[in-house]
């Protein structure tokens, strides 16, 4: 047998640098979002003559561009400066204040963690941060389970500017007002990419990840049009890379509209995060839905309830609507009608794949 007859030859991978397109690769120029990297600098600047800088709200839906600006404006600062931490926290991955504070040290350096309290590890840190000054970046702030820790670090960090990130506008009004006054945070909005947009930074990536001239114009005009149709420049990003892996599969020297197309069918396993990232009841919630797709809420809900399902409907209902907004599920609203007002909730990828 001769498997492996027709695979490229090694020096013939596609690929150029595969690493970019990682969803975490912080590419050298972010365009199209300079406004607001000036303004999330603006924030920080007062930091540098070691005054306290400004706070700073940022939302947008997923895939704009909200963390590789703050990343980015933290690189820079980083070259410039070595008076100011850059603290930059992922939320989701460290979902409450006794986890931020561990990751806090882990970015510090600090490693006698062991053992330790919550308010012992804070201890040390503001030990270690009010030496100097101090940004955090605390992506994904919405899915911490408390803020304790956020209320420390605005009541007890000196020099500092916080940049919260979150996909939901509504975020900060409904916020504690006890930390909400002390945050007093300007916002900053992220609007979605117009489709020239899309296509500059898909295009300049694909430039970077890929050898020159692999790509067939058409194919990657789809790809384009399918992160302008779902308003997500990380799902422009997974089908160049599944593309690019499909076509090597199949021997071709071309990356071809085929290869796209057969991608476009593996959006279904496309998350903006993966799912084991999601917490046990979310992820009962979003089986359910799978198995009951194109469902009304209020039936899903029952059976949520049969399965199990403590939350009562309320909170039920705010989980579906988070699933949403991270793009797991889409919501379909009915107004009027035989039951009145309703809404059909269904899985989004299969959604997205009936429409091709
Ligand atoms: N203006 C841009 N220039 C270059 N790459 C971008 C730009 N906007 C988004 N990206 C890329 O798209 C992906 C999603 O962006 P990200 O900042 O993670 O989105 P968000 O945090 O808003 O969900 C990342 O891989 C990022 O590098
Ligand atoms: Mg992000």
């Amino acid at each position: 047998m001769s498997l492996f007859k027709d695979v490229l030859g090694s020096g013939e991978s596609l690929f150029r640098n595969e690493l970019a397109l990682d969803y975490s690769f912080v590419p050298k120029l972010i365009p199209y979002r300079e406004a607001e990297q000036h303004q999330i600098a603006g924030c920080i600047k007062p930091l540098f003559q070691g005054r306290s800088g400004r706070n700073l709200f940022i939302f947008g839906q997923p895939g704009v561009g909200k963390t590789v600006a703050c990343r980015h404006v933290l690189d820079e600062m980083e070259e410039q400066t070595d008076d100011i931490d850059a603290i930059y926290i992922n939320c989701w991955q460290h979902n409450s204040s006794f986890k931020v504070f561990l990751e806090m040290c882990n970015v510090l350096g600090y490693r006698f963690t062991q053992n330790k309290r919550s308010d012992e590890l804070f201890m040390i840190i503001k030990q270690m941060l009010n030496k100097k000054q101090s940004v955090f970046v605390l992506d994904e702030i919405d899915k911490l389970q408390d803020y304790d820790f956020l209320y420390s670090v605005l009541e007890e960090i000196y020099r500092k500017s916080v940049i919260a990130i979150t996909n939901e506008r509504g975020w900060l009004s409904a916020l504690d007002t006890r930390i909400r006054s002390r945050l007093m945070a300007d916002s900053l909005e992220f609007r979605p990419y117009s489709f020239d947009e899309t296509r500059g930074i898909l295009k300049s990536r694909m430039e970077f990840a890929f050898v020159p001239g692999v790509w067939d114009p058409d194919a990657f005009s789809l790809v384009a049009d399918k992160a302008f149709e779902m308003r997500d420049i990380r799902r422009g990003l997974f089908l160049m890379r599944e593309s690019g892996l499909f076509a090597e599969d199949n021997a071709s020297r071309k990356v071809c509209r085929d290869h796209v197309l057969h991608s476009i069918g593996r959006l279904d396993d496309f998350s903006v995060k993966d799912k084991s990232e999601l917490d046990d009841e979310d992820r009962f919630v979003l089986e359910l839905v799978k198995k009951n797709s194109g469902s009304r809420i209020g039936d899903l809900f029952r059976a949520y309830q049969e399965a199990g399902g403590k939350a009562v409907y309320k909170t039920f209902q705010r989980k579906i609507d988070r699933l949403e907004k991270d793009r797991y599920v889409a919501l379909d609203k009915k107004v009027g009608g035989i039951g009145g007002n309703t809404t059909m909730v269904s899985i989004l990828s299969e959604k997205k794949l009936t429409e091709y």
